[in-house]
């Protein structure tokens, strides 16, 4: 084997490699956002990232708007989403943000609205935590 041979081959299996580190880290994330509001209140919920525009949708009490993605190499996926029922409109909040999701929501993000609050579901632990002011509170 001569040493330009040696060098294609070693290229090969560093590609392999780096390839299956990154299906294991960035595996698929299963997001979904559940309307717990009560009293049969629809919300709207308008969720997108930077290049994928998941449209407004009417969610009815009870039910739930989920969608897959694959988290990019870059480590910046990042879904938003707009939010509202009756007085309380307009509302942003990141659905999954690879920063700050990325151990607690490895393969999946699930949320709960209700009157009371938000609540983000730490894959991790099993547990509900209160969301307040952009950070799921660790409890
Ligand atoms: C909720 O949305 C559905 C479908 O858009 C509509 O038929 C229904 O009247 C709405 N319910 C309320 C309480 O506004």
């Amino acid at each position: 084997m001569d040493a330009s041979t040696k060098f294609k081959s070693g290229r090969i299996v560093f590609l392999l490699l780096t390839g299956s580190f990154f299906a294991l880290i960035f595996a698929e994330v299963h997001i979904s956002v559940k309307n717990r509001l009560g009293s049969g209140k629809n919300m709207t919920l308008h969720c997108q990232s930077k290049d994928d525009d998941l449209g407004e949708r009417t969610v009815a009490d009870g039910d739930e708007f989920g969608w897959d993605f694959n988290a990019n190499v870059w480590g910046t996926t990042l879904y938003y989403c707009d939010m509202g029922w009756e007085n309380l409109q307009d509302y942003h909040f990141d659905a999954y943000s690879h920063a700050r999701d990325w151990a607690r929501c490895e393969t999946q993000c699930l949320w709960l609205v209700s009157e009371e609050g938000m609540y983000g579901l730490n894959g991790q632990t099993g547990f509900w935590s209160t969301f307040t002011s952009g950070q799921v509170d660790k409890i």
